[in-house]
């Protein structure tokens, strides 16, 4: 029954835009939205809170046991509640008309926690880890169908009939070829690296506007770990991040986000008149 709901495989690079993209057309085509990494960042977010090391070799099952016990929860607000007028950010950096997904560990909101710099810098090393996909490539496939219930941490025999999305557009670096091989269209987003360096530098100077902390945040650093984190994500051994042979090629280098948007939502209808 599930498998009649579209499904959308959104791949690409750190900072591809990818996920701002993946969220808004979800909203307009009334699909539900699973943000693979933002599992992975929980996921490291558990360990280091266990000061587990994902390079330690004794940490190694006992991180993968971790994801497999822990409650994750995504969920993806389509209509955020307004900034409140005092808020004294320039209008150039509001956000919020957004949607934003939400995401909680054992029930905790970790939402701004799990894209802090010191997890950015150890989610390869817990990505990296073959039992730890295991457990949630699972759960982001049962996800994907319905049959994972994220408040339980536990697959149900039979679909949840939770929201009722037209489908499902999951983001991540192996949703078109690992995850959901069979999804009905699958995107890889890329961009340069100046690009995406540039998207993410902003997006930071934008997050210490928000929570009212002056930082000087340099270009160069952004571009480093940027580049670093495709090395490890490119190379990796086990399901590096990588085009499917079927996934369409969409550089984003030279488009808005509300363009991107409407080439997907584009894209997607069409292949949906031709199921
Ligand atoms: O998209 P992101 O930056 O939030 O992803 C965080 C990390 O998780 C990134 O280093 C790659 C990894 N990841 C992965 O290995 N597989 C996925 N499907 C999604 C993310």
């Amino acid at each position: 029954f599930y498998r009649n709901l579209f499904q959308l495989a959104i791949d690409g690079p750190a900072a591809s835009g990818k996920s701002s993209t993946a969220r808004m057309a979800a909203q307009q085509l009334n699909f539900e939205y699973i943000d693979s990494g933002a599992m992975y960042r929980a996921v490291t977010l558990a360990a280091l809170r266990q000061n587990l090391s994902p390079t330690l070799l004794e940490d190694v099952s006992k991180i993968a046991q971790l994801a497999a016990t822990s409650h994750i929860h995504l969920h993806t607000t389509f209509d955020p509640p307004p900034l409140p007028l005092t808020h004294s950010i320039p209008s150039s950096s509001i956000t919020s008309s957004l949607p934003q997904t939400l995401v909680y560990l054992n029930g905790e909101d970790v939402t701004y926690e799990i894209r802090s710099p010191e997890i950015t810098n150890n989610v390869s090393g817990i990505a990296s880890n073959l039992d730890v996909r295991k457990v949630l490539v699972e759960k982001q496939r049962a996800l994907a169908s319905g049959i994972y219930d994220e408040n339980q941490n536990k697959f149900s025999p039979t679909p949840l009939i939770k929201k009722s999305p037209k489908g499902t557009v999951m983001d991540g670096r192996d949703v078109g070829t690992v995850i959901l091989p069979n999804a009905d269209l699958k995107i890889f987003v890329t961009a340069s690296a100046k690009v995406r360096a540039t998207r993410r530098f902003k997006e930071l100077q934008q997050q210490s506007y928000s929570k009212r902390i002056s930082q000087i945040i340099d270009f160069n650093k952004v571009l480093e770990d940027l580049e670093k984190r495709d090395k490890s994500d490119y190379e990796r051994k086990i399901s590096p991040l990588k085009k499917a042979n079927d996934a369409l090629f969409l550089d984003s280098s030279h488009m808005s986000v509300t363009e991107q948007v409407d080439k997907i939502v584009e894209l997607v209808l069409k292949r949906a008149k031709e199921k």
